[in-house]
């Protein structure tokens, strides 16, 4: 009944203060929506050349943000921009991130060992109430959080790439995440101007699960001269109605991580045909080209 939904929405918690962990392409993205809806942000990551990376990506892509919002307003957009970079802090140091926060994203590299190193590391550190998160594509969070004691406040949330542009948030439920974890996090992401959907911890959720295949199998056509690149592209946005093609698609969001996706799925599933790895990928990746952000990937980027 709806007065059941209202005593479970209440349950939940606000959020102020988010730590990052990992600031590429996505923890990036993450940051900043985070920052443009109020919330304090800490971005960590390794070195503080990965920390100005992330920076530049969000100064580049705020002013997109402003030129629209404050198309006539100069003065208005430049406050915003101070406003919401004045709410990013940036850490090299993971204890001090987390000493006051209500909220850990973690954006790292997509590999199982790390991520669960990482967590155990965390869950010992920050405060009680906080809830610890995974933006993972693939990895089951259940696992990722395996050394994490507080296991009611433990989840996933699945953003998109580009996260200023991308509607959806996937938020992901254990079987130990509390109701009030649950709802924390609903409400988190209608604080970030997101649409959320919930899915169980199931391999890539609800839509990697259906987009990676494809993509997959987009490079299974190139391997075997079925179609090239970007005749694969052009059939799929006008023949599909897809904003980009796999191939493109593919390079946008990483070949790395393309890679780390299968090769994970292929070694945990080795009998369900829909997990397929690929030679081209494999070989593409090991010449360094790992898409748009590295500059080359199927495609050249200048
Ligand atoms: N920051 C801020 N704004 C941005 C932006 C960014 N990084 N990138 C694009 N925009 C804005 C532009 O300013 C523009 O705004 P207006 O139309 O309001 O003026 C709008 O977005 C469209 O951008 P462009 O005109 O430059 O280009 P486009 O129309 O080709 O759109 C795109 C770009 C939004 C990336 C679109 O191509 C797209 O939706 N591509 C598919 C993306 C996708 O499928 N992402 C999911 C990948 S899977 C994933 O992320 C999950 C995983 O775990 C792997
Ligand atoms: P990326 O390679 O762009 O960025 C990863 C960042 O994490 C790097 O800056 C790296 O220095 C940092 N890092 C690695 N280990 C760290 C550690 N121990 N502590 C602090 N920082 C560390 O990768 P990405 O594309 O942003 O992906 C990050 C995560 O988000 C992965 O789990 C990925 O599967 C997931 N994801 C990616 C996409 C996408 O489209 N690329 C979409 C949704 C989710």
């Amino acid at each position: 009944s709806s007065i059941a939904k209202n005593a479970t929405s209440s349950l939940g918690r606000t959020i102020k203060t988010v730590t990052i962990i990992g600031g590429g392409l996505m923890g990036s993205g993450i940051a900043q929506v985070a920052a443009e809806s109020n919330h304090k942000v800490i971005l960590v990551d390794q070195k503080q050349e990965f920390l100005d990376k992330s920076l530049n990506i969000i100064q580049t892509s705020l002013k997109r943000v402003i030129k629209k919002k404050f198309d006539k307003d100069q003065q208005g957009g430049e406050k915003y921009l101070n406003d919401v970079n004045g709410r990013i802090q940036t850490s090299l140091n993971l204890e001090e991130s987390l000493q006051s926060t209500d909220l850990v994203i973690e954006a790292i590299v997509e590999n199982l060992g790390i991520k669960q190193k990482l967590f155990k590391q965390i869950d010992q550190i920050a405060p009680k109430h906080t809830i610890l998160t995974s933006n993972t594509s693939s990895l089951p969070i259940t696992e990722i959080v395996q050394d994490v004691k507080r296991q009611d406040k433990v989840g996933g949330l699945h953003f998109f790439n580009p996260v200023p542009v991308m509607k959806l948030l996937e938020v992901i439920r254990t079987s130990s995440t509390s109701d009030e974890t649950f709802q924390t996090l609903l409400a988190f992401g209608k604080a970030l101007g997101k649409t959320t959907v919930s899915c169980k911890d199931t391999p890539g959720f609800i839509v990697n699960r259906l987009l990676v295949p494809y993509m997959i199998e987009a490079i299974h056509m190139i391997e075997r001269g079925d179609a090239t690149p970007e005749d694969i592209d052009t059939a799929m946005k006008l023949g599909a109605g897809y904003p980009m093609g796999p191939i493109e698609l593919l390079d946008y969001v990483g070949l790395d991580t393309s890679k780390y996706i299968v090769d994970g799925w292929k070694k945990r599933f080795p009998d369900d045909a829909s997990f397929k790895t690929s030679e081209l990928l494999n070989k593409i990746v090991g010449e360094g080209k790992f898409g748009k952000k590295t500059g080359a990937g199927f495609y050249k980027y200048s």
